[in-house]
């Protein structure tokens, strides 16, 4: 972000004072912060008594081997059981877990917590069975559709961590996450439905267990789920229908009580290296943290409110705040299949007004969409229901929060801007709907429980009206354990530099403004946002220069008005290659697609004859962003060769 969007930023001074109903009647009041503050663990001791454990905890944390946490030490508990069978116990069985709406119109799907336990004990069962043990790794591909939610908790009640994978992943990067956790079992489908058409899922999973053989790593099953009903390639010694496996199991399955520190789930994301990383999540504090969160960011009241979040499953938020923080809240939530415009663009105002739709979840890159298709859409929607709106994935731009406020909350509601990661688990910064005056673009402060900093390079916490980097500096329930079989790189990615003082470092630039509330600015590191997903600078390199026609390869994200971010590529190509054919930058983009996925297609590739590099080597990606961004490039002194900069800019100017 330049400096004077910055400043701009901060010269933002609309405030939104909670209204009042919400206040009075808010989950958690302003006492709780300074309650938090004098005993942090008891805090979190408290907060964990949300769940049901078989067995409490004796030591609420244990740091001593920093950075290594236990959370809730000697308690023991099934995550599925506090999701599902603890409802129907307490005589809440009717009440509907889910509201599930398929993108075909007429598909639509009413799952009461009863149901939800008759099919994940069915699932865990068929788990069993397809020889799943305690503690094997279940890779899940799948679309929005229920049987998601099952496979997760299914996965969650015995004990075997899962690893969802989105479904808009190549079958490359399925292969090296199948690979990475040497996972037994695949969950998938025939396909899903995307714009209206059967979209095929079940080939990639194909061509992924093969990759994964290739390298020595044998899938074991792969369990298929019919949605869509398209043909699809069989192999009778490893798959196996979810209808025949799953519909034929009992409905009984007891629960196992596992450790709290229990691996509950990897999800892989993006770090500053080609390698996703596989952030471990485990039981006890993970739940805790998900659960407390959608409770108190979100008002939750399980007995009134309609809650829906956006997220796809494949992602983090999709794991906390679909599946883990309402299911164990006892929420009634919608859950959507398809696309915001399928078949048409009010398709999801038309959700919220059908299902009565109280609490709303998206990312500032939907908004952002919807602003520019006008405010008709939406307003042909009856969307009072709407009490509490909330943002996650990028910084929300204060146009966009106050558009999403005023045309879709009908300016009755907070906006709760979410800051947190895939390594956080649940959310860390944000406004509380019933406590905070809201400032647009900001997520204000850390919640009860949490503590954060903006510190400078020496780890010193910068004055108010200050910019530094975004790190927490005390441990919670909910942060990743480790990187999936590599200590080492945990340790160096997020605990390294500020290991002096102990602080988790989040990779993200924030400012403090003169009241000391925090506006998150973005990535600090290689790593890029683009519609609120995280994509890795150095893993599209990597796709790009496996293309037989490139010699070099630098990416870097570009500020884009829809999208947050924009990947652009700057691409060297061999010299057998010669101009690389007219078709070079639509073959390249193509081989993106297939190397990652559909969301990491660089927006523009530039075919250029040198890349900016410093003498000892290194690619300088700010001078390449300025390109991007069209801006005067900035200072070039520690260029190795400073003529290559108009090079890049003649080579863009002459269209090559
Ligand atoms: C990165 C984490 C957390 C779920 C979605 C993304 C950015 C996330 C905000 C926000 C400013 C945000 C950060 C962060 N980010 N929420 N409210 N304001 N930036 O999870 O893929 O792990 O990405 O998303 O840069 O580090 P993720």
């Amino acid at each position: 972000m330049s400096d004077e969007t910055l400043s701009n930023l901060l010269k933002e001074d609309r405030r939104f004072e909670p209204p009042a109903e919400i206040a009075d009647n808010a989950n958690l009041k302003a006492e709780a912060y300074d309650r938090a503050k004098q005993d942090r663990e008891a805090f979190w001791a408290e907060q964990a008594e949300r769940l049901d454990w078989s067995q409490k905890w004796d030591r609420v944390l244990d740091w001593d081997d920093p950075p290594f946490a236990k959370w809730y030490v000697g308690g023991t508990l099934n995550a599925a059981y506090n999701c599902v069978d603890r409802h129907v116990e307490a005589g809440r069985g009717d009440k509907v877990a889910l509201h599930w709406v398929g993108e075909p119109v007429a598909d639509k799907r009413d799952i009461t917590y009863a149901q939800l336990k008759d099919e994940v004990s069915q699932a865990a069962n068929a788990l069993v069975s397809l020889g799943v043990q305690t503690g094997d790794r279940v890779a899940i591909y799948l679309p929005m559709i229920p049987e998601a939610v099952v496979a997760m908790l299914a996965c969650a009640r015995i004990g075997a961590p899962h690893t969802v994978v989105f479904g808009g992943f190549s079958a490359d990067a399925l292969a090296s996450r199948l690979e990475d956790c040497q996972a037994k079992v695949v969950i998938t489908s025939d396909g899903g439905y995307r714009r209206g058409a059967p979209s095929a899922l079940k080939p990639a999973v194909d061509e992924a267990r093969a990759k994964a053989a290739g390298q020595g790593h044998t899938v074991e099953k792969v369990l298929v789920v019919r949605r869509t009903g398209q043909d699809v390639a069989w192999d009778d010694d490893v798959d196996v229908w979810w209808h025949d496996a799953v519909g034929a199991a009992s409905t009984d399955h007891t629960p196992e009580a596992f450790d709290s520190e229990h691996p509950l789930y990897v999800m892989y994301t993006s770090g500053t290296t080609g390698k996703p990383k596989g952030i471990l999540h485990t039981t006890g504090g993970y739940l805790t943290g998900a659960s407390y969160t959608h409770w108190a960011v979100f008002d939750l009241k399980p007995e009134t409110d309609v809650y829906w979040c956006s997220a796809d499953i494949g992602w983090v938020t999709g794991h906390s705040y679909m599946v883990y923080g309402p299911l164990a809240n006892g929420a009634t939530q919608v859950m959507y299949e398809g696309t915001p415009d399928s078949p048409e663009r009010g398709r999801w105002w038309q959700i919220i007004q059908d299902y009565g739709v109280t609490i709303f979840y998206t990312a500032p890159t939907a908004i952002r969409s919807f602003m520019k298709q006008g405010r008709e859409i939406p307003d042909r929607f009856d969307m009072s229901s709407l009490r509490i709106l909330g943002s996650v994935g990028e910084p929300i731009n204060p146009e966009a929060y106050v558009w999403y406020r005023h045309v879709i909350g009908g300016d009755r509601t907070p906006v709760v801007d979410t800051w947190w990661q895939t390594e956080t688990g649940s959310i860390m910064i944000s406004p509380l709907p019933g406590v905070t005056a809201g400032k647009p673009g900001s997520a204000m402060t850390p919640i009860p429980g949490v503590s954060a900093e903006v510190v400078n390079e020496a780890g010193e916490p910068v004055p108010n009206g200050s910019g530094g980097y975004l790190v927490l500096t005390e441990p919670w329930p909910s942060m990743l354990r480790t990187i999936w079989g590599d200590d080492e790189r945990f340790k160096d990615t997020y605990w390294s530099r500020f290991a002096k003082e102990g602080f988790y470092f989040a990779g993200d630039g924030a400012k403090k403004d003169d009241d000391g509330d925090i506006w998150v600015l973005g990535r600090v590191d290689d790593v890029m946002n683009v519609s609120g997903h995280r994509l890795s600078t150095t893993e599209i390199e990597s796709a790009l220069v496996s293309h037989p026609k490139v010699a070099e390869a630098a990416v870097v994200g570009a500020k884009d008005e829809d999208t947050g971010q924009a990947v652009c590529a700057f691409v060297i190509l061999r010299e057998e290659a010669g101009d690389g054919g007219d078709d070079i930058v639509a073959e390249l983009r193509k081989h993106v697609r297939k190397e990652i996925g559909p969301i990491a297609t660089p927006r523009q590739i530039m075919i250029v004859p040198e890349l900016p590099k410093t003498r000892s080597g290194k690619i300088m990606r700010r001078l390449l962003r300025d390109v991007a961004e069209h801006r005067e490039v900035g200072d070039v002194t520690t260029l190795a060769d400073s003529s290559v900069m108009d090079l890049i800019s003649q080579g863009i100017d002459s269209g090559k």
